[in-house]
């Protein structure tokens, strides 16, 4: 079977709040980037990886991939306004004989290949996306402005991660229509219907988004 990895790395970091975008701030000695990279490049489970940079970055990207030898990177492709758009425009480089497609957030640069492989075996059981999830240990609300809506059952909701699989004609049927407000690839094969199951995943694999959440990915490494 032949999985290509699609990397999202085309936000701002506006949270992180750095000169240059998210993707190219430095973790250690290399950019961020540079670790999920390696470790798809790495992995055994991955044929080829796409990365979605943003507009000006796709050049460094290549330059980035030759400097590891990450020889599967096959293109950097301009991402969009939005992560939806960002994968449309990695998706839009997947060749059709390609099975599946296994989306991740560069943000996320602890990826490991057990949970490569937690997300890809379920795909052989005829499953629509594959996701890595996390018991949530606070108690969530639902609230509108500063009113409590209502609390919500913490047994039945997990807190989604990536990488997140799923066979390529699915995942191009879901990014086919409207975009909605989409934040994960999941929740749009499931607005169509499909049957997308969750697997562990890892509090490895947080998402850098604030100063301290770098600080404490890089203390992980
Ligand atoms: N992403 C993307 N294209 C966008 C927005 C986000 O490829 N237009 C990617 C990011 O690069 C990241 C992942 O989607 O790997 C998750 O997004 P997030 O953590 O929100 O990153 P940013 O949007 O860059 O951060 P911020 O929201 O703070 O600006
Ligand atoms: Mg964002």
């Amino acid at each position: 079977m032949s999985v290509w990895a699609l990397l999202v790395a085309a936000g701002t970091g506006e949270r992180l709040g750095q000169e240059r975008p998210k993707a190219f701030v430095g973790l250690g000695e290399l950019p961020l980037l540079a670790e999920p990279l390696r470790r798809l490049d790495d992995s055994g489970w991955i044929d080829a990886i796409v990365v979605a940079v943003p507009a000006g970055w796709e050049e460094p990207a290549i330059l980035l991939a030759e400097e590891l030898s990450a020889t599967k990177v096959v293109a950097a492709v301009t991402g969009g306004a939005t992560r939806a758009e960002s994968v449309r425009a990695a998706l839009a480089e997947v060749p059709d004989d390609a099975l599946v497609a296994l989306v991740h957030d560069a943000a996320r640069p602890l990826i490991t290949d057990a949970v490569i492989e937690r997300v890809l075996a379920p795909l052989s059981e005829g499953w629509d996306g594959v996701v890595p999830g996390l018991a949530v240990a606070d108690t969530v609300k639902s609230v509108d402005g500063d009113r409590i809506v209502t609390t919500l059952a913490r047994e039945k909701l997990v807190a989604v991660q990536t990488p997140q699989a799923f066979p390529v004609p699915t995942l191009r049927d879901a990014y086919a229509g409207d975009l909605l407000e989409a934040t994960d690839c999941a929740s749009l094969v499931e607005a169509r219907g499909g049957r997308v199951k969750w697997v562990d995943g890892d509090p490895r694999l947080l998402k850098v988004t604030t100063r301290a959440d770098l600080e404490l990915v890089s203390s992980w490494l």
